[in-house]
């Protein structure tokens, strides 16, 4: 018998053409324009752009250029629909969510071809991908809404909502903004990409449909200018975006300092591992469907292949000869895998980039496949020989174009993987699944799929690390993304707290012994490197004793030393359990002499029961060190979903002026419960219970370099922690406005979390307010390893 590459090779498939009639009459019965959908009214069509069939750079429809004066109505619309739309009910919310899946599943047709014509994507991949995911998020959502106030009781909407989403999935994107919005009780002033508008258009029809309330849902149509005005614009409370790294960057300079909540999709660069024990045939099949799927212009694609040394000729030769049977052509077509890229800028910029790719001398491969005369088809495109440093090993191409290297050992595999700045996803191939789960953690990704590629369900949330952004889509934890504990609303203003200054001049001498405390790194009391130390004062303005001054280089060292306790983070939840009530149990030992300290720092007569609830939170999260598990989620495929709560990594944070103690230990204690290393800066008015608490620390078996502090100047410590490109989150706690809004503003070059109270403060000794679920949400990322099975 001839094998089934043979027969393969001498099949070839006719002509297979979806038609466009029901897509073409919509077009015709909108005339080809279209207006803005707000308050449930749609606006005469101007200020026109047309939007182009990629596949024959046709103008298929022209689209209104919304101005600033458009979004100023949408999200005015949006503001009054909100309190009814959450005063609604869960119940008729999620009928209302409901109608709109059914909707969408009884339109999935006319979607499907929609989106093609206007994207350029193979019909196939509308019509089996894109639509079912989109319907399928509508019914998982519409199931949120139905459970929210019982599994979210103490949480309300956030309010409005402005999204913004780029041209690869535009329905799709759509619906993983829209559907957890709306089961909150948010409502929504929705942007689609400017090549991309007709779905969103064809959506909002449905909304009328479905009975939505007038505002709940405002279309916008536009380009970056409109993305502008609703970014900026000050009705807007929490912004959800997802599309280039640059433009997230702009998106969290301009929400510096507003207070807008905001969730960011971003780029990536993700590496696809083959190990020499995989089924490379059924790997060959899964880089496909990780590269080609949407001709590469997918945030998640595996870009990256890397392939052991062992079988990289056999798994390239196997490799090329996918390649040559990979159909470029017509997207309508039904057989066609690579349709086409959706603009001639696209085309450009990936020409440009393979281009550098030869300039800088690797070596580009692409099959001899015709590609159609028209419209804007790149062939599928493989390029070998290049460095960790290339422009395209580092560069997101965001096309079909594939960069492979090899490794010899998992550790070089992982090094390799790990060697980008983005973390959105990532592709693990063997048949070990010890090997696989080994891999897996340690891979800074949000998402690992193990012997496949591309899977996504709404129950599995979806986000990045890194310079990919932050925040989730889909699943529990993207909820949160939309919800506020209730909790936040009862934060009281930040107080005023300033450190005691006597009417004595500067450098009155110390009497009696030096009391200078040093800083804490690496478990060792260090020097500042300044050389410099500030004066303490008690309320009555005796010198209680002098702390360092530290600066931008103890910053370093902290982080160095952050970093080489990474055994803090792979220590099992009873280890940081017992550690945390050892740290709890020594300070109980030491509570009158605490007590005193602070009653002396703050003349708080209370300052006892300050000292009893800083044991009692480091009790709650050691309680929780073991507990804030992940899940575990059956997505439709043979197989499950592990959701891990993984830490966040090194977290650098201002603790508030006020509560000394019992602030370091409410911040510090969940990010130390699981698994983050911790550089602390003290209140700077009353930094000595923290240089105390070192001794507590010394006597506790907490890990060397796990809980740094640094005492000084907050402003200047803050600046550094923002701009250190190995810190991935700030927390900025004090207070202080201006302070959070630079933290936020100096954390967009790397994309870094943030948490800043603006200028509210806690009331640290409230559990509602102050410790439990938040917390450990700001300490943790999701990461989602998708494991199917018997395949
Ligand atoms: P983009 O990030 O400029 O566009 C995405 C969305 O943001 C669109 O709706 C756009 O109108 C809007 N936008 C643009 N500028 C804005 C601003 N200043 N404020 C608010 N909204 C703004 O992406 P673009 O230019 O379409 O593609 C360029 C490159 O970005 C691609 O080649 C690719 O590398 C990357 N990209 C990544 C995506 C992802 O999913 N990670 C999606 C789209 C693009």
């Amino acid at each position: 018998m001839r094998p089934i590459n043979e027969i393969l090779a001498t099949m070839d498939y006719g002509p297979s053409p979806e038609s466009t009639r029901e897509a073409q009459a919509w077009l015709d019965r909108h005339q080809r324009r279209f207006g803005l959908f707000i308050d449930n009214v749609w606006s005469e069509p101007a200020a026109l752009f047309a939007s182009r069939n990629p596949a024959d750079n046709e103008p298929v429809a022209e689209i209104t250029q919304a101005s600033a004066d458009d979004v100023d109505r949408a999200v005015a619309a949006a503001r009054a629909a909100q309190p009814g739309w959450a005063a609604l009910g869960a119940h008729s919310r999620a009928r209302l969510l409901y109608a709109l899946a059914r909707l969408i599943q009884k339109h999935a047709r006319l979607f499907a071809v929609l989106e093609t014509l206007d994207n350029g994507k193979p019909v196939r991949e509308t019509r089996d991908i894109d639509i079912p995911l989109a319907a399928r998020h509508f019914y998982y959502h519409a199931g949120w809404a139905q459970l929210l106030s019982q599994e979210f009781p103490d949480h309300r909407p956030v309010g409005v909502v402005g999204q913004i989403v780029p041209w690869n999935f535009p329905l799709l994107m759509l619906s993983w903004k829209i559907a957890p919005a709306l089961a909150c009780g948010n409502t929504v002033v929705f942007k689609p990409a400017e090549f991309t508008s007709l779905s969103a258009l064809l959506f909002a029809e449905l909304c009328q449909q479905a009975g939505l309330p007038a505002g709940v849902v405002n279309i916008v149509t536009g380009d970056g200018a409109v993305g502008e005005a609703i970014v900026t614009h000050p009705g807007i409370d929490k912004l959800a975006f997802t599309g280039s790294t640059e433009v997230g960057r702009l998106i969290r300079r301009a929400t510096a300092g507003s207070g807008k909540k905001l969730s960011l999709e971003l780029g990536g660069k993700s590496p696809f591992i083959v190990f020499e024990d995989a089924d490379l045939d059924a790997a060959v099949e899964g880089l496909v469907d990780s590269i080609w799927f949407n001709q590469g212009q997918v945030c998640c694609a595996g870009s990256r292949l890397l392939v052991q040394e062992s079988v990289e000729h056999r798994f390239l030769a196997k490799l090329r000869a996918r390649m040559d049977r990979l159909i470029v052509g017509s997207p309508l077509d039904k057989s066609t895998d690579i349709g086409a890229l959706v603009d001639p800028v696209q085309k450009q910029r990936i020409s440009d980039l393979v281009q550098t790719a030869r300039d800088e001398g690797c070596t580009v491969w692409q099959p001899a496949c015709e590609l159609p005369e028209r419209g804007c088809f790149y062939p599928p495109t493989l390029i070998t020989g290049a460095s960790t440093s290339s422009t395209v090993a580092q560069t997101e191409i965001f096309g079909p174009v594939l960069v492979a290297m090899s490794f010899r050992t998992p550790v070089e595999a992982v090094q390799l993987a790990n060697n980008t700045v983005y973390g959105l996803a990532s592709c693990v191939w063997t048949e070990s699944i010890s090997l696989a789960l080994d891999i897996a953690p340690q891979i800074k990704a949000g998402v690992v799929w193990i012997n496949t590629a591309n899977q996504f369900d709404a129950a599995c949330g979806f986000g990045g690390y890194r310079e990919s952004g932050f925040g989730r889509e889909g699943g529990r934890e993207g909820l949160l993304e939309y919800l506020v504990a209730c909790a936040e609303d009862a934060r009281p203003p930040a107080p005023s707290v300033v450190a005691v200054v006597p009417g004595v001049p500067d450098g009155v001498p110390v009497p009696g012994i030096d009391r200078t405390a040093k800083l804490y790194i690496g478990g060792k009391q260090a020097r500042p490197d300044s050389g410099y130390s500030q004066p303490v004062y008690g309320v009555d303005g005796q010198l209680l004793g002098e702390v360092a001054a530290g600066s931008r280089k103890d910053i370093r060292n902290a982080v160095e030393a952050a970093h080489k306790q990474s055994g803090w983070a792979g220590a099992s939840g009873h280890n940081r359990a017992q550690v945390l009530y050892f740290v709890a149990e020594n300070l109980a030992a030491r509570h009158a002499e605490f007590a005193a300290r602070i009653a002396a720092m703050t003349g708080d007569a209370n300052a006892a029961r300050e000292v009893d609830v800083s044991i009692e939170r480091l009790f709650t999260y050691a309680a929780w060190a073991d507990k804030f598990d992940g899940a575990v989620h059956q997505p439709p495929m043979h197989g499950i979903t592990a959701a891990l709560n993984e830490p966040v990594g090194v977290i650098g944070m201002i603790c508030p002026a006020e509560s000394p103690l019992l602030g370091l230990i409410s911040l510090a204690a969940p990010a130390l419960a699981l698994g983050n290393r911790v550089i602390a800066v003290p209140s700077s008015a009353h930094p000595l219970s923290a240089t105390d608490f070192y001794q507590v620390l010394d006597t506790s078996d907490l890990p060397g370099g796990a809980l740094n502090i640094v005492t000084g100047d907050a402003d200047e410590l803050a600046r550094v922690m923002a701009g250190h490109a190995d810190i991935d989150a700030v927390w900025r706690h004090d207070g202080s406005v201006a302070g959070c809004a630079e933290v936020e503003q100096l954390s967009a070059d790397t994309l870094k979390r943030t948490w800043v109270s603006g200028g509210k403060g806690r009331d640290w000794f409230d559990d509602r307010q102050s410790a439990g679920r938040t917390f450990l949400a700001h300490a943790s990322q999701v990461k989602n390893i998708w494991i199917p099975y018997g395949v």
